[in-house]
């Protein structure tokens, strides 16, 4: 069973704040069942007390006593299953930012762990299944004795007929669970591949109509859509058949108790009103079982999805508090720098060591696959070394949390990728105390304020889903934008020129001026050559290794290439993909 207690949960001791809350509708639970031996007693009275006396009077004051029980009861009831919901929603609320970071970090080192999106319908699972009535049949469950008991205090073969009620329908409960259980799993699994294809299938929509793949694709999802409702469906129609075999079970056990209760009257072993309270009595302590059982896929989903989130959290521990550092200013120093994809057990860049100071803007070449997007990322923070380390200022970048170092870097990866929302709140990276003048200075160092203002809502041009009908190079050149935002220390840009053109290049080599002018750091992963007129220092990788490094001219000059001269507009962008094999 799940150990709610178990104190390296954080689900758990998130719940476990809400003991007390827990412990008053426990109380609660205690008093309405209580309340809810009334309606036998009331029976009971009636026909033992009221109608051999003929008692009217006595008659209302039943009916009065009963009708506030029964208002009271409803309180109760509205109460605790309020309380439940709102510590649904409190739990939800504390783990809620733990799971953004478990969805983020997962997709970072892409660990042999289920889609990352399935952490937040855990969640939700989770959510709904608290602020449900599953957790309140659990804690009615116990109650089931007292039941029992009073059955037993009426006669002990009405309180046998009731227990031997309580444990078949236990046993249906216990063997749906055991014939529901890893079909529940698969189906969470084949619903989250296919959530997968159809995010796929919709990002890849160009591609799939322009190449003639639409019917594949279609197949496929036709497939896995088959695949889903059949394993749902056999787990409905396991649900399903539990609780037709349950529910008659009730049923026959009703009139038992009534049978049961007559053979005692006529025996003149108990009163007449024993027969429709005994009934009534069996009935309630039928009910919490039942409740569990039309809970229980809630339940074991809720317990399911616990688990996975529970191990996901485990992957993905909450950051230490970090010490506040001064911001980077002098130097980065890259030590035995070895990494690799987190998650694949290759090293796709080994040993690199090199260090560059303020002012300093250095050019990494080298050919595809050499491992020069590997390296930047291991240079902002994003893959982390398996060897080595990077330090900024002498301290590694682990020492930061990532929000303040985030600001004092300008990252623009090899495939640009834009957010929902104006471009404004893009370039500003979504700050919303960002002030108007920076986001268009740094608008103007990508030269891309202009094309904004043609927009025809300007900087508060919507980009949406799809980039906002961009093209190419706009939102390349608005990612650079969003790099240089902020004025960063260390600039990393992954092929800024690749969609630029000969105006584009040259606000990129003057943004890159510009990040020398204020002692910034820049580093630049370049195909085209143009960009090294703006280098001090290269770096050549080659099969993931650090080839050359050093002055930009000295390098060049022993893999015997041209020295660089400024670009004019009429150049063609030249390749210098041989670079690495030099
Ligand atoms: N996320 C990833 N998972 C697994 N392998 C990866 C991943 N990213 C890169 N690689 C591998 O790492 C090696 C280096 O890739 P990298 O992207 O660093 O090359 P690159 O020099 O930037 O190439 P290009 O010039 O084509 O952009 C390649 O062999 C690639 O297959
Ligand atoms: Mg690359």
């Amino acid at each position: 069973m799940l150990k709610v207690f178990d104190s390296e949960s954080e689900i758990g001791s998130a719940l476990r704040r809400f003991r007390f809350a827990i412990g008053q509708i426990s109380i609660i639970s205690a008093v309405l069942n209580i309340l809810m031996l009334g309606g036998s007693f009331f029976m009971l009275l009636v026909y033992d007390e009221v109608l051999p006396s003929r008692s009217i009077p006595t008659l209302v004051g039943l009916l009065i006593i009963i009708t506030i029980v029964y208002c009271f009861q409803g309180v109760l009831d509205l109460l605790r299953s309020r309380a439940m919901i709102q510590i649904g929603a409190l739990v939800d609320r504390e783990i809620t930012p733990r799971v953004f970071d478990v969805i983020t970090k997962m997709e970072l080192r892409r660990r042999e762990m289920p889609e990352g999106t399935q952490a937040a319908r855990d969640l939700d699972a989770i959510r709904s299944y608290v602020s449900g009535s599953g957790p309140l049949a659990l804690l009615d469950l116990p109650w089931v004795f007292l039941y029992l008991a009073v059955l037993f205090m009426f006669h002990w073969t009405l309180g046998v007929l009731a227990s031997i009620g309580v444990v078949v329908l236990v046993a249906i409960m216990l063997a749906a669970d055991r014939m529901t259980k890893s079909a529940t799993m698969k189906a969470t699994q084949i619903g989250s591949s296919r959530s997968m294809l159809i995010e796929m299938c919709r990002r890849n929509a160009e591609v799939i109509y322009a190449l003639g793949m639409h019917r594949r694709a279609r197949q496929s999802w036709e497939d896995a859509t088959a695949a889903f409702v059949r394993s749902t469906d056999r787990l409905a129609d396991v649900g399903g058949r539990m609780q037709g075999l349950s529910k008659t079970f009730r049923m026959l056990l009703q009139s038992l108790m009534l049978a049961a209760g007559a053979a005692l009257v006529i025996d003149n072993l108990a009163s007449g009103g024993v027969i429709i309270a005994g009934s009534i009595l069996s009935a309630r302590a039928l009910a919490p079982v039942e409740s569990v059982i039309s809970n229980w896929k809630g339940m074991t989903g809720c317990v399911q999805a616990w688990r996975r989130l529970d191990a996901m959290l485990k992957q993905v521990p909450a950051p230490m508090p970090t010490m506040e550092l001064p911001p980077p200013s002098q130097q980065l120093s890259v030590e035995g720098l070895t990494l690799g994809p987190p998650g694949a057990k290759k090293v796709t860049v080994s040993d690199v060591t090199f260090t560059l100071n303020g002012g300093d803007v250095l050019g990494i070449i080298g050919a595809s696959g050499s491992g020069k997007s590997s390296l930047l990322r291991a240079l902002v923070g994003i893959w982390e070394p398996l060897r080595g380390a990077v330090r900024l200022d002498g301290a590694s970048i682990d020492q930061w949390d990532p929000d303040i170092l985030g600001a004092h870097i300008g990252f623009m990866p090899q495939m640009t990728d834009l957010f929902d929302g104006t471009i404004a709140q893009n370039i500003a990276r979504f700050d919303p105390e960002a002030r108007s003048e920076d986001i268009v200075a740094a608008a103007k160092s990508a030269d891309v304020h202009d094309m904004i203002v043609k927009l025809p809502k300007g900087y508060n041009h919507p980009l949406g889903t799809n980039g906002g009908n961009l093209s190419a190079g706009q939102r390349q050149r608005v990612a650079l934008a969003r790099a240089l935002y902020g004025d960063p220390f260390l600039i990393a840009l992954d092929e800024p020129n690749s969609n630029l053109d000969a105006n584009g290049e040259d606000a990129l080599g003057a943004a890159i001026q510009a990040a020398r002018a204020r002692n910034a750091i820049a580093i630049i992963v370049a195909h085209r050559s143009n960009i090294l007129t703006h280098v001090t220092h290269l770096l050549v990788m080659s099969n993931g290794q650090m080839q050359l490094f050093g002055a930009r001219d000295k390098v060049m000059e022993k893999m015997k290439l041209p020295a660089p001269r400024p670009p004019r507009v009429d150049d063609k962008p030249a390749a210098i993909s041989s670079a690495g094999a030099a």
